[in-house]
């Protein structure tokens, strides 16, 4: 049967598929040991699987396996709201939806914002899962550059001038930014959103690692600076902050647009997946969630410093890196001769060497940053860290020695 001729939307050339999404099942089917620094997965012992087990046993009934409100599990949006109210993000009920994983927010926002060929400003480099979700909804994609205080807010208004149109949309991952770990300073938040308004163009707020703060002090969130704004659309998810196979996550907008969120999330799955959204209701009903936050924010705090002090060890200045106050991920940049590495050859050697990453490129729409690569420090204890940064140093080595 030839499939020369199928009737493919336009789109379907846009569906690039995830490079980062890809390593899960690439790893999968390596038969040796190898340190995970590629996927940004918790640690298996941030993961409360005692509490979910005996949560699940004790919770799951009839209701758990039905159809479940779209808007999302009622115990799970009160016990988030309640909870929510005692961090730098206080919502209401009436804005919050219940969505399956960030990723889900991500697809909401841009099916809700985004026409074929409208301007969307994405960081560069970005997380390309949600560059891509853009891009599937056939978005002109534009990279801003970033440096240590994240996206350069600055640098926007000569961009859009030279783009000669303005934004739908400013996809932003304003805290411990996936991937380079770093986070948009107050000043350039306040200046982000006085663009957005003199642009009418939506701030997606993607912010998957806030309550991941482990050093340094909170900034104010968008939410925070700008409230009722509905200009904002801001994506939450469990995922790294209880677990990623749950997919439970959800968005918080303005009232005015909840309504069409529930519809054009009813044409993607109903609703969230019911166990899973009832054992996270249970879990925080129970009182667990700051006590958890606590104890995985030193968990990941000490994974942080123990990558950092291994690749200045074992790399010293053929390398410089970010150091990121909260989240998963540091982002390395090749200097001096290990520049001229392309970290996505070097992918190939350092996995027969025993460790994975993910090759800058694929954290840029484009294709930037071949020289700079994308660790996870959440998912490795300490020993496995020095483990896997000093095979990532056998595979430079051996890239150096055979140019
Ligand atoms: C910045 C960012 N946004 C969204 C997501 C997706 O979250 P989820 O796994 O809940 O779909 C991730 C996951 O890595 C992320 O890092």
């Amino acid at each position: 049967m030839s499939t020369t001729f199928l009737p493919y939307a336009e789109r379907a050339a846009r569906l690039t598929g995830s490079v980062i999404d890809s390593s899960t099942s690439l790893l999968a089917s390596q038969p040796h040991d190898i340190v995970r620094f590629a996927m940004g997965s918790p640690a298996d012992e941030a993961v409360p699987l005692d509490e979910f087990r005996e949560i699940s046993a004790a919770t799951l009934d009839h209701s758990s396996f039905t159809y479940g409100a779209t808007e999302g599990e009622p115990e799970l949006l009160t016990g988030l709201v309640d909870y929510l109210v005692t961090t730098s993000e206080p919502t209401s009920r009436d804005r919050v939806t219940i969505t399956s994983g960030g990723m889900q927010g991500l697809d909401l926002a841009c099916k809700i914002f985004v026409d074929p060929g409208d301007l969307v400003i994405v960081e560069s480099p970005t997380y390309t899962n949600g560059s891509a979700t853009a891009a599937s909804y056939r978005a002109d994609l534009l990279e801003a550059p970033m440096d240590e205080n994240g996206l350069i807010v600055e640098a926007l208004p000569d961009l859009v001038e030279r783009a000669g149109r303005t934004p739908k949309a400013i996809y932003v991952i304003p805290n411990f930014q996936n991937p380079s770990g770093t986070t948009l300073s107050a000043a350039r938040r306040e200046l982000l959103l006085d663009l957005a308004h003199r642009w009418n163009s939506v701030i997606i707020d993607d912010d998957p690692y806030g309550l991941l703060r482990f050093a340094g002090e909170d900034l104010p969130s968008f939410q925070s600076l700008s409230p009722s704004d509905p200009l904002l659309f801001s994506v939450r998810t469990f995922s790294k902050i209880l677990a990623p196979g749950l997919r439970v996550g959800w968005v918080d907008t303005d009232p005015s647009i909840r309504q069409l969120v529930v519809n054009a999330k009813q044409s993607m799955d109903t609703c969230a997946n019911v166990p899973a959204q009832q054992l996270v209701a249970e879990f925080i009903r129970r009182g667990g969630l700051s006590d958890h936050l606590t104890r995985i924010k030193a968990l990941y705090l000490e994974r942080k410093i123990a990558m950092v002090e291994s690749l200045k060890r074992n790399l010293g200045d053929r390398i410089t890196m970010t150091d990121p106050e909260g989240g998963f991920f540091l982002w390395v940049t090749l200097q001096g001769d290990d520049a001229a590495t392309s970290t996505t050859a070097l992918f190939e050697t350092a996995l027969a060497e025993g460790v994975a990453f993910i090759p800058g490129p694929a954290l840029s729409p484009s294709g930037k940053f071949d020289d700079a690569l994308r660790l996870c420090f959440a998912t490795s204890d300490p020993d496995r860290i020095e483990e896997g940064v000093q095979r990532l140093t056998r595979a430079l080595d051996a890239a150096r020695a055979h140019r």
